[in-house]
């Protein structure tokens, strides 16, 4: 068994509603796949957290190491890659990138073996997990006060135990869409709130002190990612635990924040830190701290059933007979191809999701819906 092809797919829809968090602006939604094709005519898929295009250019850079080589060798390929670049990488694309491409080898090494990754990765210690519901952007033309407390109302009336918000904007303003978000959810359902590191050390502690008595569950990036200083003064000044790790990439991107206790908890991205094979050395170094794992999830129904393994396999920390269960991040932002792409949608049923238990990542994909929403040359 040989790797004979390395394809992309670019997907894109236009919002007709665009949206911001406090760092970006969203007037489409673009995602990239990786479909890495074998001699046996097996396929695997895999996804990169981040720009389409980019994405897809280093995927590309990368497939001269990949072509005639046994997709089963994920560590030895994961590391000839990671060198290939590294006196120019190590972090950003060139770890989103080769995070795709080991997503699609672990869909290639589970279907070889007729095994769901998650039991390749060491086992499935649960069948299912709770959902908690991503949203509350500030969208065009909207009050966001209103619109954020009304959707995390119909969230609640979907059935999602959780959900996170977004903040960032505007000290004064974001804790009016807290209160409000919280009257509106009632007081057993679990909130997060998440700057997207749009505060300074400053607002950041003022935020948390004056939100801390609305029962947050955690304060996610509330200051720049590359600032751990920032970070740790942040978790020292308020009472809420701090969350963060999407846009730290590999082993090295998040140990120092793990070594120091910037976070309370960390959020690896299947599709951002280096795929399977980089995500279970980072789990592993968060348990030599007591790091909480919760994987961060923004991407199609590859990047979901990549997240549901992986979270399958997590094993509790500690073990005991009620442990802390890992929670699944589920973006309900408008994204046409994010369940259409798949054969069989990954859908939240009362707020759980199923975790596949087909070989691989346990996905059919949808090849009419990746021509649907093909991305244009604009
Ligand atoms: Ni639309
Ligand atoms: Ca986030």
């Amino acid at each position: 068994m040989k790797i004979t092809a390395v394809r992309t797919h670019l997907l894109e829809h236009r919002l007709e509603v665009p949206f911001e968090s406090a760092s970006m602006r969203f007037d489409r939604r673009a995602h990239v796949l990786v479909e890495i094709e074998c001699s046996d005519g097996t396929v695997g898929w895999g996804e990169c957290l981040g720009p389409a295009r980019p994405n897809a250019a280093v995927v590309q850079a990368y497939a001269g190491w990949l072509i005639g080589q046994n997709p089963l060798e994920t560590e030895r390929l994961w590391a000839t890659l990671y060198n290939a670049l590294r006196d120019q990488g190590q972090r950003g694309l060139a770890v989103t990138a080769l995070s795709g491409i080991d997503m699609a080898l672990w869909d290639i090494k589970g279907k070889a073996l007729g095994q769901p990754v998650s039991v390749l990765l060491g086992g499935r210690w649960r069948e299912s997990v709770r959902a908690y519901a991503t949203g509350s952007f500030k969208r065009d033309g909207v009050d966001r006060v209103e619109d954020n407390a009304q959707e995390m109302a119909q969230r609640r009336a979907e059935g999602f135990h959780a959900c996170k918000i977004k903040i960032g904007f505007g000290v004064a303003e974001d804790l009016r869409v807290i209160r409000a978000v919280r009257a509106a959810i009632g007081t057993d359902m679990r909130l997060m709130i998440d700057a997207n590191h749009g505060y300074t050390v400053t607002e950041a502690i003022q935020v948390g002190r004056a939100a801390a008595d609305l029962d947050i569950d955690w304060f996610e990036e509330p200051v720049v990612p590359e600032q751990l200083s920032a970070y740790r003064e942040v978790r020292a000044g308020q009472p809420i635990p701090v969350a963060g790790g999407e846009t730290w990439h590999s082993r090295w991107g998040m140990w120092p924040a793990i070594e120091s206790r910037a976070v309370d908890i960390l959020q690896p991205d299947l599709a951002g830190c280096g795929g399977f094979s980089e995500a279970m050395k980072i789990a592993t170094l968060a348990s030599l701290h007591g790091v909480r794992v919760v994987p961060h999830v923004w991407g199609t129904g590859v990047h979901i059933a990549a997240a549901l393994q992986f979270m399958a396999a997590m094993t509790p920390d500690p073990v005991r007979v009620n442990p802390v269960e890992p929670i699944m991040e589920f973006d309900r932002t408008h994204n046409p191809f994010r369940q259409a792409i798949l054969q069989t949608p990954i859908e939240a049923v009362n707020g759980i999701v199923a975790i596949p238990s087909a070989p691989g990542l346990g996905i059919e994909i949808n090849r009419d819906a990746l021509a649907e929403y093909r991305m244009g040359d604009s």
